[in-house]
Formats: structure tokens, sequence, C-alpha cells
């Protein structure tokens, strides 16, 4: 090519053998880079796969915490607050598939408008299992309860327009163990809101429900 960036003409009449052989040298070569590239892209691409796969299934799910019974049933009876109890059961499920949980002491805080009306231990530390369902009953009463008269007239006066907000708070430390490796420690919070009907039975619009569960 001469400076003007045309052809010359008399160099076009004069490629020779070795022109040709060169051309042919150079797009061999391309398609080699090429064929490099799209190999190191393959590679590339199914080790993304891999790693996402591994990671969906590797990858923890927090506990899966249902509430399923909650009752106070002195809220039935005339003098009630004299023997006051609440019962209760909730479920913590595993459902990791590879991903163990190792709990520290779990407890459980009754509320009755964000002010803590019951405190009791639930659980000793243990291990959950992949794909376990633990059962947690609690029953708060006498000590662990602690309802004023004048606080068991606001139940009541709840109770008269159809049922007593509460909020169930279970609360743990939980370590993630994956294989032989354990995580550090979690703070876990789960909150169940629950409502209480007239009959001091939990109302079936609360049972079964998922409680949201954070950590801090
Ligand atoms: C929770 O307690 C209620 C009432 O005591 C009972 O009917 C229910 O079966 C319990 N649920 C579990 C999972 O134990
Ligand atoms: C879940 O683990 C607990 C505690 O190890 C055990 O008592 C319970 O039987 C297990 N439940 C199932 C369904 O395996």
């Amino acid at each position: 090519m001469n400076p003007s960036g045309q052809e010359d003409p008399f160099i076009k009449h004069r490629h020779t053998a070795r022109y040709y052989a060169q051309r042919v040298r150079e797009s061999l070569t391309t398609r080699v880079s090429k064929l490099i590239c799209a190999i190191f892209l393959i590679i590339l691409l199914v080790s993304g796969i891999v790693a996402f796969i591994v990671w969906l299934s590797l990858r923890p799910h927090r506990p899966r915490i249902h509430i399923h019974d909650f009752s106070v049933p002195a809220l039935s009876q005339a003098n009630g607050f004299e023997n006051a109890k609440i019962t209760f059961n909730v479920t913590a499920r595993n459902s990791n598939q590879h991903i163990g949980f190792y709990y520290d002491h779990v407890e459980g805080s009754v509320y009755y408008k964000d002010q803590r009306i019951g405190y009791t231990p639930l659980l000793d530390k243990f291990y959950q299992e992949p794909k376990n369902t633990t059962i947690v009953y609690g029953v708060l009463s006498g000590a662990t309860l602690t309802v004023n008269s004048q606080r068991w007239m606001e139940f009541l006066n709840d109770r008269s327009q159809g049922m007593v907000i509460f909020r169930l708070d279970v609360t743990s430390n939980i370590r993630f163990k994956v294989s032989t490796w354990d995580s550090k420690r979690h703070r876990m919070h789960a909150n169940c809101d629950v409502g209480v009907g007239p009959d001091g039975s939990i109302l079936a619009s609360y049972g079964n429900k998922r409680c949201p569960v954070y950590f801090t």
C-alpha cells in the first residue's frame, strides 16, 4: 500500500507465492487464536454454571419458624387473672439440603403492645440436621408471666372487641455448619404476631403462619 491508502496496481500484479503463503499463515493464526478464545469462553461459561449450581445447593436458607398454637385459656374465664397462663408451640425447620444449624439456647418472649409480659427459656443448645423440623413448646405462668390486674383489664377490653394481639419472639444464636466449616454466630429473631379470640385460643387466621425471621 502507498501512503494514500490505495493499492499500487504494480504491486498487485506482483503477488507472489510467498505473499499467498503468508496470507494463509496469517488466517491460520487468527483462526487458532479465535479457537483458543472460544475454548476459553466456553471454559469460563461452564465454570460459571458449575459455580452457580454449587452456590444454589449451598446457599443457606434461614430457619423457617411457624407458629401453630398460642393460647391464653384464662381469657375465657371470669376470674382468669388469678391463674393466667400462656401456652404455645412453634416449629423450627431447617430446609437446607446440606447445611446444619447449631442453635444456642432458644428463648421465647411474649409482648403485648411492644411491652414484654413474659419470658422463658425454651430449648438447650442443640444441633439441627438438614431437613429436620423441631417442635418448640412453651409455657408462661407465675413468675415467667408479668401481668398485673391493670394489664389484664386491657386484655379483657381487647377481648370484648374480638381479639387480643400478642407477639411471640423466638430468639437464639445460630451457627451454620457446611461440611466441616462452621460460620460465626448470628443472632436470630423470629417475630410471630398472634391474635387470640374470646375463647383464649389462637384465631385461625394466625395459626400455622410463617414468622418473619431476621438476624442482627
Ligand atoms: C400444638 O399444640 C396444640 C394444642 O396443644 C396441638 O393441638 C398441636 O398438635 C400442637 N402442634 C404440634 C406441632 O405439636
Ligand atoms: C429433628 O431433630 C430433633 C433433635 O435432634 C429430633 O429430636 C427429631 O426427632 C428430629 N425430627 C425429625 C423429623 O427427624
